[in-house]
């Protein structure tokens, strides 16, 4: 298909050229060509590998103070010793790596757990920032953003906030992220949106909702409310994480398909769990699958490393012979663009 066939010439006429040269770029590029070919006839491709993930997720805690129905963590956190933070120290040497090797890398310190529940959050964002990582970026339930976390998160230089909604009414948000924190999280988000602008800040912020069979009838209203406020609202479909979460909010059906393409997310990027062992994949929330340990080996060369190397040629081969892919409920979800 070529670029702007599907978008009406009034339409047309009205996306600034910028982001016109970006979508042409996209279409010519060879991985669009080879994903035009294999939704066609199934030819197997093989994604462009970076030298170096492009996102490096560190998880500075597992801790949380929410149960939301849809999240793996409700599940999880009955193991106490799940719950943990990362050292200073092991952040602070992958940070000096990412650094080194690949300051455009995005970092995202946070994973299965709320960041600012870590009252060092700011400082360990304003390291990351001094050293010269590009863009650092964070989700939140935002249940925490109070008056001094806005300003010293602000201030910290972070790039991109998403907050976590996932509702456009309390009973809504009562149901999906089992607190009544619905008008604190929306007046807490419009206020770090109101004080980074009058700070200058150049950050982003999304708001986020994650489609499931309690929210999808306030999909609209969601949008509207925050079109004109947040930088993006992003609307996530459900995932069931390897099977830590059940099919309740799988109410889309997947589509038939017969072609599996490789995954993205085997070359997108890192996860470094709090002890410093590294997964491909979010769904691993035990990190029980990992493939390598910044403990003792550097980021670049477990992204370069024969586990990965294995992993990946499996997903162009078409087998998914590893353990967690082979039986993943939601990799129909997760698409290359132009897919
Ligand atoms: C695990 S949370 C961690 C950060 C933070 N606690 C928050 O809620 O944003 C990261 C994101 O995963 C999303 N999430 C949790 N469970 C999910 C699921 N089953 N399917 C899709 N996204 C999910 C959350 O809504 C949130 O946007
Ligand atoms: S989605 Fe975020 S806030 Fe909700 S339980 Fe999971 S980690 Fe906690
Ligand atoms: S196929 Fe599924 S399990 Fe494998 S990396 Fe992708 S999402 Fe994770």
């Amino acid at each position: 298909m070529k670029p702007f066939t599907m978008i009406p010439k009034s339409v047309k006429k009205k996306i600034p050229d910028p982001i016109k040269k970006a979508i042409r770029k996209i279409y010519k590029s060879r991985l669009y060509r080879d994903i035009e070919k294999f939704k066609k006839n199934g030819t197997r491709f093989r994604p462009p590998l970076s030298d170096f993930p492009g996102i490096v997720r560190l998880e500075t805690t597992t801790r949380c103070n929410l149960h939301c129905a849809h999240c793996p963590h409700s599940v999880l956190s009955k193991d106490k010793n799940f719950l943990g933070d990362m050292d200073k120290s092991l952040y602070f040497r992958a940070i000096d790596e990412i650094a080194k090797e690949s300051p455009e890398t995005i970092v995202r310190p946070f994973g299965g757990g709320e960041p600012l529940v870590r009252t060092d959050l700011a400082e360990l964002i304003g390291y990351a920032k001094k050293k010269g990582i590009q863009k650092i970026s964070i989700n939140s339930n935002g249940t925490l953003l109070t008056k001094n976390r806005r300003a010293e998160l602000i201030k910290s230089g972070l790039d991109h906030l998403e907050v976590s909604i996932d509702a456009a009414t309390p009973d809504t948000y009562t149901k999906v992220r089992q607190a009544d924190f619905f008008r604190k999280v929306v007046d807490y988000t419009i206020a770090f949106i109101d004080e980074s602008k009058h700070f200058n800040r150049n950050n982003k912020i999304t708001v986020s909702f994650v489609l499931q069979k309690d929210n999808y009838h306030e999909l609209e209203d969601f949008k509207r409310f925050w079109k004109d406020k947040a930088d993006n609202v992003t609307i996530r479909p459900y995932h069931q994480h390897g099977g830590f979460v059940d099919a309740h909010g799988n109410f889309i059906k997947n589509a038939d398909s017969t072609y599996r393409h490789p995954c993205p997310y085997v070359w997108r990027g890192l996860i470094i769990s709090i002890h410093g062992k590294v997964c491909f994949c979010e769904s691993d929330w035990t990190a029980e699958h990992t493939v390598g340990d910044i403990c003792h080996q550097s980021i670049k060369g477990i992204w370069q490393g024969p586990e990965l190397h294995r992993l990946r040629e499996q997903h162009i081969a078409g087998t998914f012979d590893h353990p967690l892919c082979n039986v993943c409920p939601d990799w129909q979800k997760i698409k290359w663009p132009g897919m």
